[in-house]
């Protein structure tokens, strides 16, 4: 595995970040542990959650996937593994059950701390705006539980450029804990979201990045195909599948994937996560796995070295992503 600093922090993390919000939803405990085994060994001392996930599901209340995490972690050398959660989506009822006002967050951060079995959390994020609440009081609040030693660095995910420069801004101003963190939406199938300001953005800012959903929730796989576009999966209600399986142009695209990847001769996985690791501004990506084959298919990604060639003809075949 290779290792990367955070954004200007010091703090290293492995170039591919495990995400985990298929655990207690489409991957059972049992497949977790042995998916978070694999991604151990293999390596990778970055976890991201939310304490959302995977509350969308019937039945489930949100919080499986810390908790799946926190029993995990307890044989574990906690002080090797990075973990990074969320704030800000509904996980109570009521008027202040979401958000990210103080109320919500003093009350969020305590339930993610005991789900995790652990005294700290390495990376705090918020998962996506609250236009509702002052800048100044999200702010002060997460920069309050850095100082408590209860967070070590915070983070956003789902920010236009324009927002994270105000927050940063805010912060510096005010002399607070900044986001050294931004987790977008990016892959080789939605790629002007990230690509238009906030590539720019967070390396002049020194902001990391870890995007969500590199494989395009699957789709970067190959898997899906002009003849079936129905494959085994718990994905198909996702709106970025929706919108690429009837896309003629995206099929093109797996076509010069698949030609890549076969002379590399690696799965199509990989040569879309290597293509998004030669990005300057990205830190790791998030991967997604259900089960451990899963894994297994896109560990390899970092060692895939593309040619100025095969990026040049993925960044002409997607432009339009
Ligand atoms: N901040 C946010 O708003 C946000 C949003 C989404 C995700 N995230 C984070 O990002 C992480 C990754 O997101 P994602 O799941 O969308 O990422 P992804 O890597 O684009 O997609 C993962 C999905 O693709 C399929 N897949 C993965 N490897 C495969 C393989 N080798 N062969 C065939 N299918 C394969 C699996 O779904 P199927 O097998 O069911 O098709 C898997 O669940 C999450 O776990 C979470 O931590 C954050």
């Amino acid at each position: 595995m290779q290792f990367i600093r955070l954004g200007r922090t010091g703090l290293k993390v492995s170039r591919l970040c495990l995400g985990t919000m298929t655990f207690g939803w489409s991957a059972d405990e049992t497949e977790s542990f042995a998916i978070m085994n694999r991604a151990f060994e293999a390596g990778i001392n970055f976890f991201d959650t939310a304490d959302i996930y995977s509350r969308w599901i019937a039945g489930n209340q949100g919080g499986e996937s810390e908790t799946i995490i926190g029993k995990w972690l307890k044989d574990k050398p906690r002080h090797e593994l990075i973990i990074a959660t969320k704030v800000r989506g509904r996980m109570w009822n009521g008027a202040n059950g979401e958000g990210l006002h103080r109320q919500h967050i003093l009350k969020a951060v305590e339930d993610s701390l005991r789900r995790l079995q652990t005294d700290y959390i390495d990376l705090y994020q918020t998962h996506f705006p609250d236009d509702t609440t002052p800048l100044e009081e999200t702010l002060s609040t997460l920069d309050s539980l850095v100082q408590s030693g209860k967070v070590r660095y915070i983070g956003c995910s789902n920010y236009p450029a324009w927002l994270l420069m105000k927050n940063l801004w805010v912060s510096d101003v005010q002399r607070w804990a900044r986001f050294d963190c931004l987790q977008p939406h990016y892959s080789l199938f939605h790629r002007s979201e990230f690509e238009r300001e906030l590539a720019a953005a967070c390396l002049d800012q020194g902001v990391g990045v870890i995007p969500y959903s590199p494989l395009a929730a699957g789709f970067a796989t190959g898997k899906y195909t002009r003849d079936n576009r129905q494959p085994e999966t718990t994905r198909e209600s996702s709106g970025l599948i929706q919108r690429l399986i009837n896309n003629m142009q995206a099929y093109d695209a797996l076509d010069l994937v698949r030609e890549i990847a076969q002379t590399h001769a690696v799965p199509m996985a990989q040569i879309a996560l290597a293509w998004q690791l030669s990005k300057p501004a990205v830190t790791a990506p998030i991967i997604g796995a259900r089960t451990i084959s899963q894994l297994e298919e896109v560990l390899g990604a970092v060692d895939v070295k593309l040619s100025a060639e095969q990026l040049q003809q993925l960044d002409a075949a997607t432009a339009m992503f």
